[in-house]
């Protein structure tokens, strides 16, 4: 029997050069009222978003929260909630990278909520509530976390990651000025399409794709392939902006749907633990995942994947994926990113077995193991 599927989406999308203008009234659409605007410590305040961002909202007032770090711990997601209430805030603004937007959504629904944040995330607990609403401003072409539910964050160990998806979580409102990630360093900008690709792939095998998150998946890589060298080499090139812009989108509405799978598993204890970049941290296993997972595509499925790959065979795609991520800037060898032989056990210990168990059939730890074995 055909599988019975669903696709859920509740953010609007406005997109456009200089989109941003448009903040102060899609803030009035949401009823208005005092705003707490997240973002990270210092580069919107370098590249005048927040100073923007603030002006726009002048009319009813903004407090600032400018204390998030990449790969938040809930600890500033509760201080932040703690800020909103105190402050009397009705809206929550985000602007920033993955980290800003995930913290966001996790204090508007924390701030509504009386028990401490880690029973939602350990899913002990399920929120209940409406949160406050949320408009997400991305200045980033990667985490997509400005259309989905998702919200990661740092656990209380600090050895991994934990999420969550509530359906109360997806922001109300969506500006994507792709204006604003022109000052993103090189570095960065690869990193994070990088991270838009790998939700993309991801998207694709999951057990839960459909053909709602397969036609999102396969152009967003498309349109990866074809823009983010463009984007690295001429960060002003606002075609390429554009385009990268919106395929993270394009990614994010495709995982939204299906979540993600082995790479992102994985890469929780890279990122955590040693410190290696999410979008570079995903990428590092994302050929050898699709080299497992391929087979079980069927025909079909590896012909159109390989195609927006640019491949020309489902065999060569494996090779064309790679030598993409690394001439971004993905490690080749656990060595370059100063992880031993004998740290393997826990790595993959540490790796997230949700999305271990989220690909076309579940992956043991041992094939996670000889994964990283080959990457020695
Ligand atoms: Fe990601």
């Amino acid at each position: 029997m055909e599988k019975i599927w669903t696709y859920l989406h509740r953010t609007k999308v406005v997109f456009g050069n200089g989109s941003l203008s448009r903040l102060s009234e899609e803030a009035a659409a949401l009823g208005g009222g005092r705003a707490l605007i997240v973002c990270g410590r210092s580069s919107m305040k370098a590249s005048g978003a927040l100073d923007k961002t603030t002006a726009l909202l002048g009319k009813d007032g903004a407090v600032v929260f400018d204390k998030i770090p990449p790969n938040p711990p809930l600890s500033v997601m509760e201080e932040g909630a703690a800020a909103a209430k105190e402050s009397g805030c009705r809206l929550i603004v985000a602007i920033g990278g993955g980290s800003a937007i995930d913290s966001a959504k996790a204090m508007a629904l924390i701030a509504a909520h009386d028990s401490p944040a880690v029973e939602y995330f350990e899913r002990r607990k399920v929120f209940s509530a409406p949160g406050l609403p949320v408009i997400a401003i991305p200045t980033t072409a990667g985490t997509g976390s400005e259309v989905n539910a998702f919200m990661v964050a740092t656990a209380p160990d600090r050895d991994s990651k934990i999420a969550c998806g509530p359906p109360q979580a997806f922001p109300k409102t969506a500006i994507l000025d792709p204006e604003l990630s022109i000052s993103l360093p090189k570095n960065q900008t690869a990193s994070t399409g990088l991270d838009a690709l790998s939700h993309a792939v991801e998207a694709y095998w999951t057990k839960n794709f459909q053909p709602v998150s397969d036609i999102n998946a396969l152009e967003s890589i498309r349109l990866i392939l074809r823009w983010l060298p463009a984007a690295v080499s001429d960060g002003a090139d606002i075609e390429a902006r554009s385009n990268m812009l919106l395929a993270s989108m394009l990614a994010s509405l495709a995982f939204g749907s299906t979540g993600t799978g082995g790479p992102h598993g994985v890469s929780y204890p890279l990122t955590v633990r040693w410190n290696l970049d999410h979008g570079l941290a995903v990428a590092f296993t994302l050929p050898e995942f699709l080299e497992r997972n391929l087979p079980l595509l069927g025909k079909q499925r590896a012909e159109r994947l390989s195609d927006a790959l640019g491949a020309d065979s489902p065999g060569e795609s494996i090779g064309v994926l790679r030598s993409f991520c690394e001439s971004m800037g993905a490690p080749r060898s656990l060595g370059d990113i100063g992880i031993g032989k004998s740290d393997i056990s826990s790595v993959v210990a540490l790796s997230s077995r949700i999305n271990l168990d989220n690909s076309p059939s579940p992956i043991t730890d041992k094939e996670v193991e000889n994964i990283l074995l080959k990457k020695l």
